[in-house]
């Protein structure tokens, strides 16, 4: 339903538990359409109480402006492993409650229900390892049958790539540059124009800390399971300095190893050459839409035509090839976004990946005043990609939603039977540590058996990278000691 034509209802959250602050303010944002967050609106007060002794919390949410009445539950809570984890369910718990006082007093059913989070899927596979019914957990936080029956999908076709070893680990590679920037994206991504003079010391500064990765790989006994090298667009770099950093990954043995080189502008022979010889498994080449209107109104900078023709050149590789779509683009109706699922599909790629336009605050886009948000309109595109997709022959292998996506829907990565990007469901679930390299790279450490995942991050800016970049990498190694320390000592409990 597009709201944008009623009035918006200010709110100013009040809150007797403000460790999650921030999170009821997500709930509230999930229904941006009708409401708006002002320290001056009318008080919308969430009173969360925990009852220690018995086991029990109560929320009690109340705004004037909504609803006279006040939304009230009492919950018993469930056994927990440590403070963390009990935190973790009261906040689920408060945060259902403010999502059911707003779904009722507004009369709007979200798809996700009271979640906010990135990983949906993940949650089902934690409530799965608890042994508990993992779709029912998701029935009480107010997940549509629909989502649910999704999640599980995903989660299923996960199954076969799931499982990492303890020792297991990915590689990133972060090459934060563009030819131009795209009006809807926020990425931080720099555009070549501006940094070229910084490129040639990026890429050998990246080389060096790529060859320290290799051995913390190597001097800890990790193996090597998948390389991705993602931005920005990778090969926006001139080939000189690409060939650079792919030569660096060239030596390691990974089970997958993909560029995402998306831009068909940047997709040339020689780049599809150095590809080739350095071992890569699985590239971008992404159109976003096939409608030339929409793409010269999101400054993509290349044609639907140059489109066709980098995938075809793609296709004289033995690479596997994902396509990327996005839902909700401006000027688009249902029809034109089916037009463009069915061309992809036409191509036979391994992997479509469907996103739903994220209205990021630091896009161009949103800074426009673009603001077509129309739930109704979301929902038919990211329905009918489904339906197209899968009767293709497509599953759909891992999901990922972000802010402010219209509709507050999803991200959808398809594959062939048998080719999921393992690198994006391990991302995705946090169940295998990354390594990460390059401007604003950020690696995590992930310990499954406690639960537990780890960051470290690399500078983000290229500037401070170019200038501090080695000295924080550098310092990595006494950061995996220290998790690899805390995993043998909880291990040896
Ligand atoms: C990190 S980008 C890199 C891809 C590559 N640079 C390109 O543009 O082809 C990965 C994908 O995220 C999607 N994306 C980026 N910004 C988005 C937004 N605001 N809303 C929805 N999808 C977005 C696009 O489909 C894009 O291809
Ligand atoms: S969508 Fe891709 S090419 Fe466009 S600005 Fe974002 S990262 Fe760069």
């Amino acid at each position: 339903m597009n709201e944008a034509t009623q009035k918006r209802l200010k709110v100013a959250l009040r809150t007797n538990e403000e460790r999650f602050f921030t999170e009821f303010e997500d709930e509230i944002k999930l229904f941006r359409d009708r409401l708006e967050l002002d320290k001056d609106g009318e008080i919308f007060d969430v009173e969360v109480d925990v009852d220690d002794q018995n086991c029990f919390v109560k929320v009690v949410v109340k705004c004037v402006l909504l609803d006279a009445k006040s939304y009230e539950i009492v919950r018993k809570l469930e056994q927990f492993r440590d403070n963390i984890a009990k935190i973790a369910q009261i906040k689920r718990i408060a945060k259902s409650a403010v999502y059911k006082f707003l779904s009722d007093a507004l009369n709007v059913d979200e798809p996700y229900g009271s979640l906010t989070g990135i990983r949906p899927t993940k949650l089902w596979h934690e409530f799965e390892t608890k042994g508990k019914d993992a779709d029912r957990e998701m029935e009480a936080l107010f997940v549509s049958p629909a989502k649910r029956a999704l999640i599980k999908e995903i989660v299923d076709a996960q199954k076969p790539v799931y499982q990492s070893g303890a020792k297991e680990v990915d590689l990133f590679v972060n090459i934060p540059i563009c030819t131009s920037r795209c009006a809807y994206c926020s990425f931080i991504s720099a555009e070549l124009s501006r940094v070229q003079k910084q490129v040639p010391r990026y890429a050998s500064l990246l080389r060096e800390e790529i060859e320290d990765a290799a051995r913390l790989i190597r001097e800890s006994g990790y193996l090597l399971r998948c390389i991705y090298v993602g931005g920005g667009t990778p090969t926006s770099l001139p080939d000189e300095q690409f060939e650079e950093v792919m030569d660096a990954l060239s030596k390691l043995p990974a089970r997958e190893f993909t560029v995402e080189a998306g831009r068909p502008d940047t997709i040339t022979l020689p780049k599809l050459k150095i590809m080739d010889k350095t071992g890569v498994t699985r590239i971008s080449v992404n159109p976003q839409t096939l409608n030339q209107n929409t793409l010269d109104a999101i400054g993509r900078r290349h044609t639907v035509d140059e489109f066709f023709a980098k995938y075809e050149l793609a296709r004289k590789f033995d690479f596997d090839v994902n396509v990327d779509l996005i839902a909700m683009l401006p000027g688009e109706t249902p029809e034109m976004f089916a037009a463009s699922v069915d061309g992809v599909i036409a191509l036979d790629p391994e992997n479509v990946t469907v996103h739903t336009l994220a209205l990021k605050k630091g896009s161009a886009l949103k800074l426009g005043g673009y603001d077509n948000t129309s739930e109704s309109d979301a929902a038919a595109m990211v329905d009918y990609a489904y339906g197209a997709i899968k009767g293709a022959g497509y599953v759909p292998y891992y999901m990922y939603r972000q802010k402010y996506m219209s509709g507050n829907l999803e991200n959808v990565g398809y594959c062939k039977p048998g080719k999921q990007c393992v690198y994006n469901v391990d991302i995705m679930e946090e169940t295998t540590t990354i390594i990460a390299c390059g401007a604003g790279g950020i690696s995590k450490f992930v310990d499954r058996e406690a639960g537990r995942v780890e960051r470290y991050a690399d500078p983000k800016g290229l500037d401070v990278y170019l200038a501090r970049g080695e000295e924080v990498w550098r310092r990595r190694r006494e950061f995996f000691d220290d998790c690899e320390r805390r995993r043998g000592v909880r291990a040896d409990k």
